[in-house]
């Protein structure tokens, strides 16, 4: 898809605020600073559009991106945070169910990985979650341009072998530093939207 328009639509905290147009959506999950936002700036050609930040756990909200007018990505809370309360961590449970479960529009999960270091067991437990959903679901692994090349080739065979339990996936290599990965991703997000209209 050519990025005509990219704009920032809302941030939300329950879905009843989710924009109603219907668009088809991509969700993005991840631990948090693992890299979801620039690779949502990445795939948009812009630089600050997602918010980025050093510090992690800073997107505590569903935050919805339109796309030429045709399509929403959210960009989900990061999880994994180490800082926050129990309580916290239950709301965002809470939220992302009530949005896999209850959006009707979502047409699959780009789920980030961080390529060094592999599904970790939150990252695990997000993809049997999204498995058991039967919810299409994209693995890639991100901040391969820190990755030495050495190490590179049998740290995704790792990767998919851990994921193994919950089907057979192909691990897309991608960096947000390097654009690696985007157009692979760009044609699997359209093939996702398109496969179920
Ligand atoms: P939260 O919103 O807190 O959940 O984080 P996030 O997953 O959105 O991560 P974000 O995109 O804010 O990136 C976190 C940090 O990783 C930032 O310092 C980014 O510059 C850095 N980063 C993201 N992607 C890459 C990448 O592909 N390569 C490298 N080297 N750094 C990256
Ligand atoms: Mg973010």
């Amino acid at each position: 898809m050519k990025v005509i328009s990219a704009h920032f639509v809302r941030s939300v905290v329950n879905i009843e605020q989710s924009p109603a147009e219907g668009y088809p959506e991509i969700a993005f999950a991840g631990r948090s600073n693992v890299g979801k936002s620039s690779l949502i700036n990445c795939l948009l050609n812009r630089k600050k559009l997602a918010l980025t930040s050093s510090s992690p756990g800073k997107t505590r909200m569903l935050n919805y991106y339109e796309i030429n007018n045709a399509l929403y990505f959210v960009d989900l809370p990061g999880y994994g945070f180490a800082k926050v309360s129990r309580k916290e961590r239950d709301r965002w449970k809470d939220l992302i169910e009530a949005y896999i479960t209850g959006s009707s529009t979502l047409r699959g999960v780009v789920q980030i990985i961080d390529s060094r270091i592999g599904p970790t067991d939150l990252d695990m437990e997000m993809i049997s979650w999204l498995a058991y959903l039967k919810k299409p679901t994209m693995i890639v692994a991100t901040k391969t341009d820190k990755l030495p090349k050495s190490k590179r080739v049998k740290q995704l065979a790792m990767s998919s072998r851990k994921l193994e339990p919950f089907g057979s996936f192909d691990i897309l290599p991608f960096s947000s530093v390097k654009r690696e990965g985007r157009k692979e991703l760009w044609k699997a997000i359209n093939h996702l939207i398109n496969e179920n209209t």
